[in-house]
């Protein structure tokens, strides 16, 4: 479904990223970890046409999509959840996300939009799925860090991505809400492709099916499964066992 080649970009002439090779399968969920600062967000960034890399190809689904607008390529079915949570906290959770509908629709068609009970329906449905479907009514201000994470996550899945790419989205939760988190993330595995941050190794531990990808100053360090990845020394030595790193505080 992804497939990455020789990508690159540099910020000031630090080199922020240099991947040489990267691939995601249909309905794989990926974790991706690394130190602070290490091209994580960054590797997101160029996914979803934010930044402009220096060189290299990222093809989905056969396509180049470097170049592309951050525009086109939603519409090519890549969706992104940012670090840091950024709903509407004066609008109700359910504007919040019909916002998200339309922005699917660009400008023009959303000046002319009218919400069909089809997509009332399709509102509700993605906010059960979310665990938000009590709280459509509620200012998004009054959400809990966690739910405003899910209504973020929701806004992303409104718009029928067929990879996603969600940037920390355990940070600042509860034990409580971070499991819950897991378990939605593992859920929509079974039908989108996902890549996801994360420094809470208990969190990666809980949602890592598959191979879990380490980035070190911008480079990919090693690829492997939880289990390998967590006692490769040179892991250990560059994320893991650093203090106040990667958080693998037992809980
Ligand atoms: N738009 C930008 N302009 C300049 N420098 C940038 C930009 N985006 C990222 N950087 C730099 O690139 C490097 C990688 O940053 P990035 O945000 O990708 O790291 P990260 O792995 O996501 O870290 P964290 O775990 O702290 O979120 C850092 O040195 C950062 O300062
Ligand atoms: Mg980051």
């Amino acid at each position: 479904m992804l497939k990455i080649n020789n990508l690159n970009v540099s910020f000031g002439g630090i080199k922020a990223l240099d991947i040489d090779a990267f691939q995601i399968k249909n309905n794989e969920l990926r974790v991706v970890i690394g130190p602070n600062g290490a091209g994580k967000s960054t590797l997101m960034d160029i996914l979803c046409g934010k930044t402009k890399p220096c060189g290299g190809q990222a093809l989905f689904e056969g396509e180049n999509i470097i170049g592309l607008s951050e525009y086109e390529i939603t519409k090519r079915g890549i969706g992104r959840k940012f670090q840091k949570p950024s709903v509407f906290n004066g609008l109700s959770v359910f504007d919040n996300m019909l916002l998200g509908l339309k922005s699917k629709k660009g400008v023009f068609s959303s000046i002319f939009y009218r919400l069909s009970s089809e997509q009332a329906d399709k509102i509700a449905d993605v906010a059960k799925r979310v665990g938000l479907l009590e709280h459509l009514t509620k200012p998004a201000g009054e959400l809990s860090h966690g739910q405003k994470q899910w209504l973020e996550i929701a806004i992303v899945l409104l718009q029928e991505p067929k990879l996603m790419l969600i940037d920390e989205p355990a940070a600042g939760m509860s034990d409580a809400e971070t499991y819950k988190t897991g378990e939605l993330l593992c859920e929509l595995s079974k039908q989108n492709s996902v890549i996801v941050i994360e420094h809470d190794m208990h969190f990666v531990e809980q949602i890592a099916q598959g191979m879990v990808t380490v980035l070190v100053r911008g480079q990919i360090l090693t690829e492997g499964s939880f289990d390998d990845v967590k006692n490769n020394q040179e892991v250990i030595d560059c994320y893991l066992g650093t203090p106040g790193s990667a958080q693998t505080v037992s809980r």
